[in-house]
């Protein structure tokens, strides 16, 4: 069993994806063992991004995720990291298969609509990060 971190950005928010997102990661018999809607603190966004501190789009990326409500999810399954990344498509959404999330919903990666953890260890992180109260039982 896996658990791992789901991020909504304020554009799935705002664009009343929460319910289809949460959808299909139900439908793929995937549990949701965590979920809150918050306007994140920045300096937990910068936290989050930390690694790619130096990147051009380091601050953008920050704003975006500071402009408005977001959704942080826990979710729990066999292969859960893997399985999430796969339904979530690539990052760049002109890049994303038909039939994931940003295949089907996204055009811009500054816009990409969710964020989900890229391996075991990024998810123990983020987990942390975005549920340092842990997770109701
Ligand atoms: S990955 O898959 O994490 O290795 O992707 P990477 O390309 O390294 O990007 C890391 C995160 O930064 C976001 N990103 C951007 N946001 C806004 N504008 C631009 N140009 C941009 N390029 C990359 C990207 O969506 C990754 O964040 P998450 O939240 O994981 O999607």
């Amino acid at each position: 069993m896996e658990t791992t971190l789901v991020l909504i950005k304020p554009g799935g928010v705002s664009r009343n994806l929460i319910g289809e997102i949460t959808r299909r990661i139900e439908a793929r018999s995937l549990r949701v063992a965590g979920m809150k809607l918050i306007r994140a603190e920045r300096a937990t966004v910068e936290e989050h991004y930390s690694e790619h501190r130096e990147r051009p789009f380091f601050g953008s990326v920050c704003d975006y995720l500071t402009s408005g409500p977001v959704i942080a999810m826990a979710v729990e399954g066999e292969n859960a990291v893997k399985a999430i990344r796969a339904m979530m498509g690539a990052t760049n959404p002109l890049e994303a298969t038909p039939g994931t999330v940003r295949g089907d919903f996204a055009l811009t990666i500054d816009d990409n609509l969710t964020h989900s953890s890229s391996d075991p260890e990024a998810a123990a992180r983020e987990l942390k990060l975005w549920f340092p109260e842990g997770l109701p039982h």
